[in-house]
């Protein structure tokens, strides 16, 4: 049976997500200071071809542009962040208000367009002049953040009414701060512990923020998340494969739903308790109105003596011979089945959102087409384990492809595109792939949903 969006009912939630720095550009326009990004991308080597996110998709100038077409394809929720420094230069203190009118008029124009504005607040730009006093391992961070989020609802409050807090902290401060392959390029692991306790404390202070201003709003924040299997059922494999979730899937999480860090079945992380004040614990847990998950793939785990403290390593897709996406992530389906159940089974949970999922394929243009028919079956076979959980009664209420345009992936730079839309960079000309239209016709069928 082909799987259609009135399976769903009319209260699911269907869009596509995005951030700023992937896709804004004008990385000094209007006074926006400099993020860690902008400055991690100056050094070469740190990026694939040593690209940067200087002009991205221009979103910043074709916005307008962009959310014509996303309106064409019947999207009706739209996922993207606001940059910190393009709004606080300096991170703290003085207020940029040519930044904050580029994110008034972007709303104003979600909102003429029948779109419902999504926003992250932090989608990993932190101010570089943060970052020079110590950034995410500064505690201070908790008065800047402070001072952000409360800058953000200010002004944007009276338009918008779902916020997340973080995207992926596990991601910005593992990437970013103990392996340094993302901005600042900082590693050791007392880096990554501090800023990882900073960010925990962050995603509940965030929310209690948001609601204290008007209890009205819907607050969540995102977590990556993928199934984590051993590769065989033998002691010391499924022990390294418990480790690796307790870091990958439930280190984030588990604080915020008052559980604590998963420290019994990862022993390291009682080396957070350097980081960790009188009183931290109870301000760690915070009752969001949803949790949003970021699923793509599964990893398979193998013991490994080599890494200290995780004694576990990933097998990669390409070493295992099973289907991959360009980023050599397994294309798994039931992974996404298997993570929306673990989210739904801690208590309290009421309402989960996937806030992204999507993948990065060879996409080629051709007479003015990209048929892209692999990325049309990943969305089929991802979307319809949602609707099985969702059938179990998993209480998952929306669906945000990643991502609208192809964008700026990272460290892969453009070489990795997601995007139901194709962006040629050299241009800006933007191509609806066949997954887009795909995904049009698969909205436009909720119409008809009783
Ligand atoms: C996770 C991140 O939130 C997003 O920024 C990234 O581009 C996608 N997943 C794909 O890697």
């Amino acid at each position: 049976m082909e799987i259609h969006s009135s399976h769903f009912g009319n209260n699911f939630d269907w869009g596509v997500s995005s951030s700023a720095c992937q896709t804004e550009g004008a990385a000094t326009t209007d006074g926006k200071g400099l993020s860690i990004w902008d400055t991690f991308c100056m050094k070469p080597g740190n990026i694939f071809n040593n690209q940067n996110g200087n002009t991205a998709c221009n979103f910043y100038d074709r916005y307008i542009y962009d959310l014509i077409l996303m309106n064409f394809l019947g999207i009706r929720n739209f996922r993207f962040s606001i940059s910190w420094p393009r709004i606080i230069p300096d991170g703290i203190g003085a207020k940029n208000e040519k930044g904050i009118d580029f994110y008034n008029r972007l709303i104003d124009f979600c909102l003429e367009m029948d779109i419902k504005p999504w926003i992250t607040l932090y989608h990993w730009d932190l101010p570089q002049a943060l970052e020079s006093k110590g950034g995410w391992t500064n505690r201070e961070i908790l008065n800047w953040f402070t001072d952000y989020v409360e800058t953000c609802i200010q002004h944007f409050g009276d338009r918008v009414n779902n916020w997340m807090v973080l995207n992926e902290p596990l991601v910005f401060t593992g990437a970013g701060y103990f392996l340094g392959i993302h901005a600042p390029g900082r590693k050791g692991m007392n880096n990554f512990l501090a800023a990882a306790h900073h960010a925990v404390l962050c995603q509940s202070l965030g929310g209690r923020i948001i609601k204290s201003i008007n209890s009205r709003f819907k607050v969540g924040t995102t977590f990556s998340a993928s199934l984590i299997e051993p590769v065989e059922h033998t002691k010391s494999h499924v022990e390294a494969a418990t480790r690796v979730d307790a870091i990958i899937n439930r280190m984030f999480i588990e604080p915020l739903m008052g559980l604590g860090y998963p420290v019994h079945d990862f022993k390291l992380l009682q080396q957070m308790e350097k980081f960790i004040e009188p009183g931290d614990e109870s301000i760690m847990p915070f009752a969001m109105d949803f949790i949003g998950t970021q699923n793509y793939t599964r990893e398979i785990v193998k013991y490994s003596p080599v890494f200290p403290h995780l004694h576990a390593r990933l097998i990669k897709a390409s070493q295992r011979n099973v289907p991959a996406t360009t980023m050599n992530w397994e294309i798994y389906p039931e992974s996404i089945y298997h993570i929306l159940k673990k989210v739904a089974a801690y208590e309290g949970v009421s309402n989960i959102i996937v806030t992204e999922n999507g993948a990065a394929f060879n996409d080629v243009l051709i007479n003015n087409q990209v048929q892209d028919y692999q990325r049309i079956q990943y969305m089929q076979d991802y979307i319809a384990q949602v609707l099985r959980a969702k059938n179990e009664g998993v209480p998952v209420n929306g669906y945000f492809y990643w991502t609208f345009t192809d964008n700026f992936e990272w460290a892969e730079g453009y070489s990795k595109r997601f995007g139901l839309v194709y962006t040629d960079f050299s241009s800006q000309r933007r191509i609806v792939k066949s997954s887009g239209y795909w995904f049009q016709q698969f909205l436009d069928l909720q119409k008809s949903a009783v």
